[in-house]
């Protein structure tokens, strides 16, 4: 009766969480897309089913690799596709996360064959994509939806208004300003924001580390 599984936090929760980039299609062989490498939310899916969680982690392309048997891995590749797959699941889980970075356009149009190249200057059309963060705020019953912010300037006050306007019970704001903060790297400066605009600062830490805090925080705002 006592078993470990039945002590763990997240045991019969299950947990949403986007990551990695999307790449758009310009043509068969091109695409816009961005640095982001999926470590943030790997980390997140990983620490989230050491406390018992089932996680559908929705991924963009990334290199990233994750072994366990609590995380069902589904890969998209663009934006809508990225939307579509976290509306077939929002409905049945208890907290949605997502720390994908979406690309804000895509291309209007796909060439259906390979772009030739000629001496004059190209102009690609963009159009925005679907914001599937604010998507999932609009409809949201029980669930508990984080989002991140990733920002350069005005940090607290743009991720402040993020909250409010996806409607979210918290968002992460990722520090760019400091070095060894975002992208590419290994390490993370947050603060986390929650709906009643309570803000808790952490120090720079592994995205190992920074996961399990994020996880702590949604945990304690649980309960
Ligand atoms: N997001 C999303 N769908 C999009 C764009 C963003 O789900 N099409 C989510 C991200 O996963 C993140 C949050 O919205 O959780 C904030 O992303 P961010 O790029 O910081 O903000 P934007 O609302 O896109 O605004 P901007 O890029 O102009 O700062
Ligand atoms: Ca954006």
């Amino acid at each position: 009766e006592n078993d470990i599984l039945s002590k763990l936090p997240l045991k019969g929760k299950k947990l949403l969480l986007t990551a990695g980039p999307t790449y758009e299609a310009i043509d068969p062989v091109r695409f816009i897309g961005n640095h982001s490498s999926g470590k943030m939310g790997f980390a997140i899916a990983k620490a989230a089913a050491n406390l018992g969680a089932e996680v559908f982690l929705i991924s963009g392309p990334s290199h990233q690799q994750i072994k366990h048997s609590f995380v069902h891995r589904i890969d998209v590749v663009s934006a809508e596709e990225m939307y579509k797959a976290s509306h077939k699941y929002f409905g049945e889980v208890d907290i949605a996360i997502l720390s994908a970075a979406v690309a804000d356009y895509k291309p209007k149009n796909i060439a259906t064959q390979k772009i030739k190249k000629t001496d004059a200057s190209l102009e690609i059309h963009l159009a925005p994509t679907k914001d599937i963060l604010a998507s999932l705020g609009a409809i949201k019953k029980h669930q508990f939806l984080v989002g991140f912010a990733l920002e350069t300037n005005n940090e607290l006050e743009n991720a402040k208004g993020k909250l409010a306007r996806k409607n979210l019970d918290a968002i992460v704001l990722n520090s760019l300003q400091d070095k060894g903060a975002g992208f590419a790297t290994d390490t993370n400066k947050i603060t986390i924001i929650d709906k009643n605009l309570n803000e808790k600062a952490f120090e720079l830490k592994s995205k190992q580390e920074v996961a399990k805090d994020i996880i702590n925080e949604i945990i304690k705002k649980l309960t």
